[in-house]
């Protein structure tokens, strides 16, 4: 079913709590909606730019969008036959939230989202941005993704491999690709057997010695909890920066600078290095600092919140200018935010 809506009200598309409004929204439920809406070209029903919501919890409308909206509505949850306990194969529709699939997950006692609990947003667009929390990346879980293309017009599917994975990037995000495919059902690998992911931070002492996903997911919520704003309370786009992965030269140029202060780092597989943007962030006297509405979040500053309900999205976007440059200012090292401007004008 396709149902198309004008002049919606932003603030439920959006985590943010932005008031405005957007020119179209159409929300589809089956992938062969898409073919409806695309093969005979789009003149009957897009109005101006488009562009895809996923339930908005990296999205950053910089005003009213004067264009059509596209919002998947796909939902259903299914097993795959398997005969082995230790591949779970699950697709699941791209309009699923990605929490109700790990509370399903977990209640049925299938190990591989449980460390990606409580995160905000719909399944399509958690595997196209490859979300990570508690040392679990989306990416290696993804067994195939069935995207509808929108330029040949026609259905297709992308193993993980094709998907070009990266941190909180896939092909699908990048150009020349971006905006050409849109997802309709992911299908992820999982396992009844125990495979619990407890090396991050504190969550191997937070849980049983022979814990189930269950409590695994009720930790993660409990430690994200104690960090990260209820975007309900303050909206809030998670991260807003992605995390800055450099090299050795700069890590140690780093160091020399704040010593004899360490610098928190993690080593990547290629060698080069993790350095949280959370740590810069603070330590350039950021934290709880505020900007019209917008502040950044006291116990995690990787998240800036609209503070006060009302802040505007100018509001936001200052105080990441304001931020980038003052972290380059002092470390010379650009942050970069992870969080998508969504422009207002055609
Ligand atoms: N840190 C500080 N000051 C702070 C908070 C953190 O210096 O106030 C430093 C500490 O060294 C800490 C490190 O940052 O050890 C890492 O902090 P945290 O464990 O909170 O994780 P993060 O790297 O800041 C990432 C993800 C989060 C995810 C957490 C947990 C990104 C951009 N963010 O944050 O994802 O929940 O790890 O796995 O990679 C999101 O993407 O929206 C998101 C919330």
């Amino acid at each position: 079913m396709i149902k198309i809506e004008d002049n919606v009200d932003l603030l439920p598309l959006n985590t943010f709590g932005l008031k405005g409004t957007a020119r179209r929204l159409v929300t589809y439920t089956e992938p062969e909606d898409l073919n409806d809406l695309f093969a005979n070209g789009t003149d009957k029903w897009l109005i101006g730019k488009m562009c895809h919501a996923g339930g908005g919890s990296n999205l950053l409308f910089m005003g009213d969008y004067d264009g059509t909206i596209l919002k998947s509505g796909i939902k259903g949850i299914e097993i795959l036959p398997s005969s082995d306990d230790d591949r779970i194969l699950v697709r699941a529709g791209s309009g699923v939230m990605m929490d109700d699939l790990c509370t399903d997950m977990a209640s049925r006692g299938f190990w591989g989202t449980e460390n990606l609990s409580g995160i905000p947003g719909q399944v399509g667009a958690a595997a196209v941005q490859n979300i990570g929390a508690y040392g679990v990346e989306i990416a290696e879980l993804i067994e195939r993704m069935e995207v509808y293309d929108t330029v040949n017009r026609t259905s297709d599917a992308f193993t993980a491999d094709e998907c070009g994975y990266g941190y909180r990037t896939s092909i699908f995000k990048r150009p020349p690709l971006k905006g050409r495919y849109i997802v309709t059902a992911v299908t992820l690998r999982l396992s009844a057997l125990p495979h619990p992911r407890l090396s991050y931070g504190h969550l191997a002492v937070r849980v049983s010695a022979f814990p189930t996903p269950g409590e695994v997911r009720r930790e993660v919520i409990a430690m994200r909890d104690s960090k990260l704003p209820d975007w309900h309370e303050y909206g809030n786009a998670g991260s807003y920066f992605k995390n800055v992965e450099t090299d050795t030269a700069v890590y140690d140029r780093i160091c020399a600078m704040v010593a004899p202060d360490l610098v928190p780092s993690y080593r990547l597989t290629d060698g080069r290095i993790k350095i949280p943007t959370a740590w810069f962030i603070e330590r350039c006297g950021w934290k709880g600092r505020q900007h019209g509405g917008a502040a950044v979040w006291e116990k995690q500053p990787l998240v800036i919140v609209n503070a006060t309900g009302n802040a505007t999205a100018d509001d936001i976007a200052e105080l990441e200018k304001e931020i980038i440059r003052s972290v380059h200012d002092r470390f010379s090292v650009t942050i970069e935010p992870e969080v998508e401007k969504i422009s207002t004008r055609i």
